[in-house]
């Protein structure tokens, strides 16, 4: 598979060579409807809507959508649940979990849909449209698990500011979703995580460590963080531009730049912005998205051994269309 996706065009063309089947965990929700009726129409990805057949379908009825050719999967009425039950009982049996609590979890959307991408019924999956970020992750990190050689999962949004001239601003923030207060080395996997996802996107990584402080105009645990987070993040990976610790105007501003640290080869070009925590992190990118006329999509997970991607609860059917169509396009693409 291509290295780089280069946008939705893309990976629908990626999609349509390969088509793939995606599970929504609120399959009566109707943007998750709207954008299922939109896919199917393009027929490139299959949806599985999880809910109750009459549910889904009466929701349909009643919004609308054509979602004629979904496969609407109901947890209560799965043929397969007893197989089912028996493998989340395997999986996390160092959990002690019993056939009887396990029968109940998985009438949950998020467990069930998660379950079944773990059994190859789908390759990916969408979920948050109502379940908060907590709720659709962790089933995730439970049964999907982080891949062989990743210490930890985490995300990143890809941020696309559509401009006059046709070529797109596209920026990657790490980690905005996942780990609450990354310590120093897996600021350092976020990092490389977030450039590879980045190249996806078109983006060359030029990757900054943000401060408070720009290579040591300031002092204290936090700056140091950052800075050694950078060395640790150098040493994975010698050949990408990465620097820090960066205050964002420093990242950002060649004149900035020029004043603050005049050498450094990241400073005012950075592309791909690595916060301290999940609040700079969170806050930064909804900065960028509702006063910077940036689109965002993600959070995007990383290191998954499936793609599952969630929503936020205040997405619409466009936001739905959109992370159904990366999700499904992240099925064998190596971010190595
Ligand atoms: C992701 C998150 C839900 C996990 O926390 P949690 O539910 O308390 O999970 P736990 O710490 O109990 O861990 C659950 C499992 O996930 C694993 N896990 C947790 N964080 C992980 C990570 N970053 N990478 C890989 N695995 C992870 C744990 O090892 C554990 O595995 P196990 O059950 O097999 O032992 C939590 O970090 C969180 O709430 N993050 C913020 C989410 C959020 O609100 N984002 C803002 C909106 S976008």
């Amino acid at each position: 598979m291509s290295r780089n996706m280069h946008g939705f065009g893309a990976m629908i063309k990626k999609l349509k060579q390969s088509p793939k089947k995606i599970v929504f965990t609120e399959g009566s929700d109707p943007r998750i409807l709207e954008a299922a009726s939109r896919l199917l129409a393009s027929n490139f990805l299959t949806p599985l809507l999880v809910g109750t057949q009459e549910e889904v379908e009466e929701a349909a009825e009643e919004y609308g959508y054509n979602i004629r050719g979904a496969q609407i999967i109901d947890p209560a009425k799965f043929e397969k649940i007893d197989e089912m039950v028996e493998m989340l009982c395997e999986l996390r049996k160092s959990k002690n979990l019993q056939p009887e609590r396990a029968r109940e979890i998985l009438l949950q959307g998020n467990y069930f849909g998660t379950m079944l991408v773990k059994m190859g019924y789908a390759d990916s999956l969408l979920g948050g449209a109502t379940y908060t970020t907590a709720d659709t992750i962790r089933p995730a990190l439970q049964l999907i698990k982080a891949k062989p050689g990743h210490n930890i999962v985490s995300s990143c949004f890809i941020l696309v500011r559509p401009s006059a001239t046709g070529e797109n601003e596209v920026l990657a923030m790490a980690d905005c979703a996942i780990n609450i207060k990354p310590n120093e080395d897996e600021l350092a996997e976020i990092a490389i995580e977030a450039a590879k996802c980045g190249q996806l996107f078109g983006i060359d990584p030029k990757v900054a460590f943000l401060s408070y402080s720009t290579l040591g105009s300031g002092a204290g645990e936090d700056v140091d963080k950052m800075h050694n987070a950078a060395l640790k993040a150098k040493a994975l990976n010698p050949n990408l531009p990465i620097s820090g610790e960066m205050q964002f105007d420093a990242a950002v501003s060649p004149r900035v730049a020029r004043t603050k640290c005049p050498d450094d080869p990241v400073a005012g070009h950075a592309n791909v912005f690595i916060f301290p925590d999940i609040n700079a992190g969170n806050i930064g990118y909804k900065i960028a998205q509702r006063m910077g006329n940036f689109e965002a999509y993600g959070p995007i997970l990383l290191g998954l051994n499936s793609p599952i991607n969630d929503l936020s609860r205040g997405c619409n059917a466009d936001e739905v269309y959109s992370m159904a169509i990366i999700t499904a396009a992240l099925v064998d693409e190596e971010l190595e």
